[in-house]
């Protein structure tokens, strides 16, 4: 392990990014970490990264401080779980996430789109404003109305702040693991938020229950409340724990991409033209049926997510001895995969740093490899990468084919917020852009 490391554990907290950039850059592919207990490798190579995501799966679980300190708001919900349990829950929620359902995905996340337009009309016409305060409720909407088949806006600036919150709080403990039951003011923030998403899930669950539950229901809260009432089915926790689950990982992770997004094309006003013209030939607001025909949209949407993948790392634990580019890893070993550097390999991007939605043109677009992983890779692939992909271009098409974005410029210089690697990549104090009609 190289012992200068250990000098840069305040580099980790203060520019987490920055500091594995440069540890890739100087140790090399395959780094020990200055961990105490356990062995932990950051893995950034891409024949290691298959081995661990899709070819040996089942030697690595997701038994890490990571997940850990996020079940301590989602509870054992689809992305923390392992083994046959993961399996089982899969089982059950992947009928929400059928092809055939995103269809809804799409008009929900184009009627979202236009709730923020009403909102930008009510602006002064080239006024700056925080999109990425617009793009958390707008996604926070389409999770409510498609997955739960309710009205989540009502509750929606609760809900978006208890999530930041009870997400800081995660983040916190992940850099710092200290035992769950201090009473540190940091357990107090996370039980309060931790409460008004019980207090969500509660309504959500009564409110269907009251209206009663069809055998036609295929919407999520759907679904998980049929397994419920079944033989040996979920248990009102593990109901929650799913809907908690699907709030927190479908929610803030598309507002980030799709924030990402905007300050991007703000930036690049040749592809912003372009996405324009694409939007400019459909024969009104976008649809389903127009997907196919937003090819540069889509394209724009696969290069944001390399540039700013929101699920910035990954991790695992070994279940039992394995091997990793010739070196023996032995069981317990944490390794973590970061999507942030394996889409900044030069090999496979030359030019990384450069915004150019022509790299996803023809049949590469967007499909999952080492590295190009902004929805993970092999069984754990995120089940909602189809919702969120359809949700991000039309929502995208929705806004832009009324606005124009341009960025703030301060002194010359064009602002762009500084990146806050949190459980999602975040921009530090909300990002601000100039907004016009078209
Ligand atoms: C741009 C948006 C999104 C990104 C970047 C993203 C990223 C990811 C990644 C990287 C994983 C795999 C984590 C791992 O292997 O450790 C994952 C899993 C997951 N994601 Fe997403 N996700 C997004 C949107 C969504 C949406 C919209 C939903 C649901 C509505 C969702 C629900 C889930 C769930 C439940 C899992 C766990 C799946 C399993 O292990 O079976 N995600 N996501």
């Amino acid at each position: 392990m190289p012992r200068e490391m250990v000098r840069d554990v305040p580099a980790i907290r203060r520019d987490a990014l920055g500091y594995l950039a440069r540890t890739t850059e100087r140790f090399g592919d395959l780094v020990a970490f200055p961990m105490p207990g356990r062995a932990a490798l950051l893995v950034n190579d891409p024949a290691a990264v298959r081995r661990v995501l899709v070819e040996r799966p089942r030697a690595w679980s997701k038994d890490t401080v990571q997940y850990g300190a996020l079940s301590a708001v989602t509870g054992a919900g689809l992305l923390t779980a392992d083994g046959d349990d993961w399996r089982r829950r899969r089982r059950i929620a992947q009928p929400a996430f059928h092809h055939g359902t995103l269809d809804v995905v799409a008009e929900q996340s184009v009627a979202a789109a236009r709730r923020v337009s009403v909102g930008w009309h009510a602006l002064p016409d080239g006024a700056v404003t925080d999109v990425d305060a617009a793009c958390m409720q707008a996604t926070l909407e389409v999770v409510g109305r498609t997955l739960f088949d309710d009205d989540l806006a009502a509750d929606g600036e609760r809900v978006v702040s208890s999530v930041a919150e009870a997400l800081e709080v995660v983040v916190q403990r992940a850099r710092t693991p200290r035992p769950a039951w201090l009473p540190l003011p940091s357990a107090r923030r996370l039980a309060r938020a931790v409460a008004v998403l019980d207090e969500t899930c509660a309504r959500l669950v009564a409110a269907r229950r009251a209206r009663g539950l069809d055998d036609h229901d295929t919407d999520l809260l759907g679904l998980l409340l049929r397994s419920a009432d079944a033989e040996g089915g979920l248990t009102p926790q593990q109901v929650r724990d799913e809907l908690v689950t699907l709030v927190i990982a479908g929610h803030e992770t598309v507002a980030s991409s799709l924030a990402w997004t905007l300050q991007l094309l703000a930036e690049h006003p040749e592809a912003q033209q372009q996405l324009h013209a694409e939007l400019d030939a459909l024969d009104g607001p976008p649809t389903w049926v127009d997907l196919r025909r937003l090819p540069f949209t889509r394209q724009v949407v696969d290069e944001a997510l390399r540039l700013f993948p929101p699920a910035w790392v990954v991790t695992r634990r070994a279940t039992e001895p394995d091997e990793l580019a010739g070196v023996a890893i032995p069981t317990g070993t944490l390794v973590v995969i970061s999507p942030w550097l394996l889409h900044r390999r030069a090999a496979d991007w030359p030019d990384p740093e450069r915004f150019d939605p022509s790299r996803f043109a023809g049949e590469r677009a967007g499909t999952p490899r080492p590295t190009y992983l902004p929805f993970g890779l092999g069984p754990r692939l995120c089940i909602g990468r189809d919702f969120a992909v359809v949700e991000s271009v039309l929502a995208l098409a929705a806004l832009l084919r009324d606005w124009t974005v341009s960025p703030v410029v301060r002194g010359g210089q064009v602002v762009r917020p500084r990146v806050d690697a949190l459980v999602t990549l975040r921009p530090h104090g909300g990002l601000p852009l100039v907004v016009r009609r078209r």
